[in-house]
């Protein structure tokens, strides 16, 4: 059987190089090929200046995936049977591949879905992958926002659902997450001025980056054309809230003191 190299996807948080993981830390460290993400040939990649501004020169060796930022689906499979195939004909070698993740791995992120194709393409490829900090946690530290606490519902969502769908989301949780909320700033404040929650609500752009931007007066945001690199969190204090289905613990309780001894 071939013998692959492993394939890790170290997350490195939302851009503050202090929020790269021990791990993470290690896994770039370790001799592994460095993979990285770009939207196009030749372009910055935001997660290798994270590691860059964190002190860690870049390997000479290591290599872009063009991840297009598009909606066409002919362009976008086939980039990303590029890209797979590419961490394929790496991992052959047998030396592991360490590919660089902003944010967490596990959250809107290229590295779920590339490490599916490749499992698609070679199933014995083992896959690493190494959590880390999200832009949603980071953006609730530095605003100061408590993202739930006990009871409170918390959602994760891209805007790009629409403005009905996040209203009536702000029927449902206490907060939310409006991740990648660029193409609908203008709307959304519009919902939030209805809602009467501009006072509750956020904007974070590029969170531990140089050029981070904390925005709580969110109405001021209207007609500008703001980062790709940016949420908004939103609470919203008035819920009315459902039963909560308590005394689970004295069920429990009462349920082991009927076992018999
Ligand atoms: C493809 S998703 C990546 C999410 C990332 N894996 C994470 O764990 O947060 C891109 C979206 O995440 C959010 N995002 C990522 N990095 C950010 C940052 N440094 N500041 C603010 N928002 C960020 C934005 O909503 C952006 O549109």
């Amino acid at each position: 059987m071939k013998k692959y190299g492993k394939l890790i996807g170290a997350s490195l948080g939302p851009g503050d190089p202090d929020l790269i993981t021990r791990r993470a830390w290690a896994a770039l460290q370790s001799g592994a090929r460095w993979l990285y993400p770009v939207k196009k040939a030749e372009e910055a990649s935001y997660a290798l200046s994270i590691v860059e501004r964190g002190g860690l020169a870049v390997p000479a060796d290591a290599e872009a995936l063009v991840f297009p930022m598009t909606r066409d689906a002919e362009i976008l499979a086939k980039a990303w049977a590029r890209a797979a195939a590419r961490t394929v004909e790496l991992l052959e070698e047998g030396r592991d591949l360490v590919f660089l993740v902003e944010g967490d791995a596990s959250t809107f992120a290229t590295f779920g879905h590339l490490a599916r194709v490749v499992r698609e393409l070679a199933p014995t490829v083992e896959v690493e992958t190494i959590p880390g900090v999200s832009s949603f946690a980071a953006a609730a530290a530095a605003t100061g926002t408590t993202l739930a606490e006990e009871d409170e519902t918390l959602a994760v969502v891209p805007a790009a659902y629409g403005v009905e769908v996040i209203d009536h989301l702000l029927d449902e949780f206490d907060t939310l997450v409006l991740m990648k909320v660029k193409p609908l700033v203008d709307e959304v404040v519009d919902l939030l001025e209805r809602r009467d929650l501009l006072a509750t609500s956020c904007f974070v752009e590029k969170v531990g980056a140089p050029g981070e931007r904390v925005v709580r007066d969110v109405a001021a945001l209207k007609g500008e054309a703001v980062n790709y690199l940016s949420l908004m969190l939103v609470q919203n204090p008035k819920r009315a809230r459902g039963e909560l289905r308590r005394g689970c613990r004295k069920r429990k309780a009462a349920a082991a003191e009927a076992q018999p001894a």
